[in-house]
């Protein structure tokens, strides 16, 4: 048992969103392990509240200091670190261009290692302690994400990218060495090895992974939604109504289906644990689609406003009712930081402001990159699910512990902050990986 004195912020549950923000000025934070071995928080509180039921725990007292969540991101592509700032005129040709050279280098598992090592210092020095992440479509650099996670005790979910078609050679999935199976069977026997080899093991999950649409041939989004079908406690990622020549080019690939973003669900790949990135380019009956099968939105502000592929529509997704989260999809994101990623957020939230009088707060904004993140991934605690994104007792114990006095100018600022939303928006607008002093990990599962 150990416990933390310093300010606090938290949510007064994973459900009730979009934000209730908590914070204690003097707070107390109490982690433990549960009956499983594993390290969850016992109490959270003011420190008067809470110091006297835990008489003699050795306490670490962070003055100054703001213990918070640690950030959930919904999507993002370890294979793309070198890929951030690559300039170009749209998705298409960013693909094209920058993404599938890079890519075709992680079929060599010393590279993979490398690069996931990098990847996960990066998201740790940045606060991020759960990520949905892309792989490529070889099975090395999946296993070299997995391995990597679980020597750190990161909550990592991630899975083999299925792309059969309209693609580089070298990034289409590989026959069998016999060449006795085809590509496409291959890939999804590949996706289930993967799934009977990592999913569940300590923290990590696996995600059955249609790169998007039109790099997959029927054959191959079948034979996703039959696993899907069959490992229902699996996740799901792919793309969606990212970009308008996108958007055209799936339409003409899949032209019985009604939208693009139907295409996944007559396919079987639409439900809970489901996450779409982007979803900008959507109508209404898209929105209740995502609604009513429980998938859930990525929303990677950076990356949409970098490669200009549109603006996420908040008041709509509100409207309709359907689940999401943020999420930096490094490398057309073009940062790790929670922080940029909540600012871009914010801007984007602004444009849609003068459409539709929408304008998100700090505390929204920060819960969209935590516990409503980690919700829309079912990690809530429901149905015996783990917890995370939160504080709340019961919760995995990963946080991050902020140093708002770390540049002059973050000092001066929050200084002066009169409320929570002030001190949030501070940290939100002149954040970056210097506010993150530490980062915590739950361990001992
Ligand atoms: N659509 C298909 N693949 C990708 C990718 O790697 N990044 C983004 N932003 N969109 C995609
Ligand atoms: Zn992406």
């Amino acid at each position: 048992m150990k416990a933390y004195r310093a300010s606090i912020l938290w949510f007064a549950s994973h459900s009730e969103g979009p934000a209730r923000a908590l914070f204690e000025a003097d707070g107390m934070l109490v982690v433990g392990p549960n009956a499983a071995g594993t390290q969850v928080v016992q109490a959270v509180g003011a420190w008067r509240d809470v110091v006297g039921q835990y008489p003699g725990v050795a306490v670490e007292h962070l003055t100054g200091r703001i213990i918070a969540p640690g950030f959930v991101d919904l999507h993002v592509h370890y294979p793309q670190t070198n890929v951030i700032g690559s300039p170009a005129d749209g998705l298409l040709p960013w693909l094209e261009n920058y993404t599938f050279p890079e890519e075709k280098r992680f079929v060599d598992p010393e590279y993979s290692a490398q690069a996931a090592m990098f990847f996960i210092a990066e998201l740790l020095r940045n606060g991020v302690t759960t990520a949905l992440a892309f792989a490529t479509s070889h099975p090395e650099s999946v296993n070299a994400l997995f391995a990597q996670a679980q020597a750190q005790s990161l909550r990592l979910i991630t899975g083999l990218c299925l792309m059969d078609r309209n693609a580089p050679p070298e990034l289409l999935n590989q026959s069998s060495a016999s060449g006795r199976v085809d590509a496409t069977e291959q890939s999804l026997l590949g996706s289930e090895a993967l799934i009977r080899r990592w999913h569940g093991q300590d923290r990590l999950g696996y995600a059955i992974t249609p790169r998007f649409a039109p790099s997959c041939t029927d054959a191959q989004l079948r034979g996703a939604g039959e696993l899907a079908a069959k490992y229902p406690d699996v996740w799901i990622q792919s793309h969606v109504a990212e970009n308008k020549d996108e958007v055209a080019w799936a339409r003409e690939l899949f032209p019985q289906s009604r939208s693009y973003l139907a295409t996944y669900g007559d396919f079987g790949l639409m439900r809970k644990r489901a996450i779409y990135a982007h979803c900008i380019h959507f109508d209404d009956d898209d929105r209740a689609l995502m609604r009513d099968t429980g998938a859930a939105a990525a929303i990677s502000p950076t990356s949409n406003l970098f490669l200009g592929s549109g603006f996420f529509d908040y008041a709509g997704a509100d409207r309709v009712g359907f689940q999401y989260g943020l999420a930096s999809d490094v490398g057309a994101g073009t940062s790790f930081s929670p922080f940029h990623t909540m600012l871009g957020a914010y801007y984007v939230g602004r444009e849609g402001q003068t459409k539709q009088g929408l304008s998100l707060s700090p505390q929204q904004l920060w819960w969209q990159h935590t516990a409503g993140a980690a919700r829309a991934l079912g990690l809530d605690g429901a149905s015996g699910a783990p917890s995370v994104g939160n504080l709340l007792p019961g919760c995995e114990a990963d946080f991050v512990v902020l140093n708002p006095q770390v540049t002059p100018l973050l000092a001066r600022k929050t200084a002066i902050a009169a409320n929570l939303d002030e001190l949030l928006f501070a940290m939100i607008v002149l954040g970056d990986d210097r506010l993150i002093e530490r980062t915590v990990i739950s361990q001992g599962i």
